[in-house]
């Protein structure tokens, strides 16, 4: 059985994928508990001797406050030992797989939907760090995959639990009865992120290179969170109530960082639109 070298391995994607994919891989996990992920000379050390046949760096400190206040210690987390991460696996002959990020694009000059090869550029910390290392893999690695994820989205399960997103954020809304707003001025994918914990096995095999992973949406943030309370059950009024719009944040340049999947897509990877992945994702978990 291929053994699969897994960082952050107790974070939300990471468990989700061990979970769907229990039998079909070896898992080697490995939490910051293990290796201090501050330190990329010791994480370094620590790849080069394991022993593992693919590496799938999910590890990251993808709090965007936190790497705005401390943005060196998240630059060794974030770049600095991916990077190192990159060059043992590179050097030992496996494969790495990166996780990159949509925030990659969230200053970008051009135009949305993104592909792969457009230009990147970001306001924030986070998305700084991603793209340093994101650039220096496809640069100097022969055998990677990048995959940028758009903002994943899904409930908990055992031993799974969710980083905060559209519906966990929406649900606490509806929850406590305490009126949230969302950003008009936004506007991303959200992808169920059951799509890549079931098709890991498919994603694993594709070609070296950089994808997009998104499942695309027309609706802005906002949009989106009216969608998610109305397929919730939430009344029209409960809905004026609760899901306001927030008409202030990015009035003055409006964000647009969805990113195209068709690259792989074309590969054989499926993905949907948002509506699609809600509604399954509502149907796995009896909500719909
Ligand atoms: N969720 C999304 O919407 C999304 C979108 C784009 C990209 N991504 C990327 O996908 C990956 C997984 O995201 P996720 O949502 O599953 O995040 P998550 O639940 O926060 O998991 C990340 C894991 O990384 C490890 N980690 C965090 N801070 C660390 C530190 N300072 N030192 C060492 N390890 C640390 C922890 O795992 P252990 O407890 O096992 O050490 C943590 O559980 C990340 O690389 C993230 O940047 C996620």
């Amino acid at each position: 059985m291929e053994r699969v070298l897994i960082t952050g391995a107790r974070g939300y994607l990471a468990s989700l994928a061990q979970l769907y994919n229990a039998g079909r891989y070896e898992f080697v996990r490995v939490s910051h508990t293990d290796v201090d992920f501050r330190d990329p000379r010791g994480v370094e050390e620590f790849v080069r001797s394991a022993d593992f046949d693919v590496c799938l760096h999910m590890a990251a400190d993808a709090t965007t406050a936190h790497c705005e206040k401390d943005p060196e210690g998240t630059h060794r987390v974030n770049t600095e030992s991916a990077i190192a991460i990159a060059r043992a696996c590179h050097e030992r002959r496996r494969r790495v797989v990166f996780i990159s990020t949509e925030q990659c694009f969230n200053a970008s000059g051009g135009t949305a939907p993104f592909s792969e090869d457009d230009e990147q550029a970001s306001t924030t910390r986070y998305g700084q760090q991603k793209m340093e290392a994101d650039a220096w893999i496809r640069a100097n690695v022969d055998d990677y995959l990048i995959l940028r994820f758009s903002w994943m989205f899904g409930l908990a399960l055992p031993g799974v639990k969710p980083s905060p997103n559209i519906l966990t954020n929406v649900m606490a809304t509806l929850r406590s009865g305490e009126p949230a707003a969302f950003r008009v001025h936004e506007r991303r994918n959200m992808t169920y992120a059951q799509r890549f914990a079931s098709q890991l096995p498919q994603i694993l095999a594709l070609p070296s290179g950089a994808y997009h992973f998104a499942s695309q949406n027309g609706r802005t943030t906002y949009e989106t969170a009216r969608l998610v309370a109305e397929r919730l059950g939430c009344s029209a009024a409960e809905l004026d109530r609760l899901i306001l719009p927030d008409e202030k944040t990015y009035a003055e340049r409006p964000r647009d960082f969805r990113l195209a999947s068709e690259k792989i897509q074309a590969a054989g990877i499926e993905l949907g639109t948002f509506e699609e992945d809600l509604d399954a994702c509502l149907r796995d978990f009896g909500l719909a």
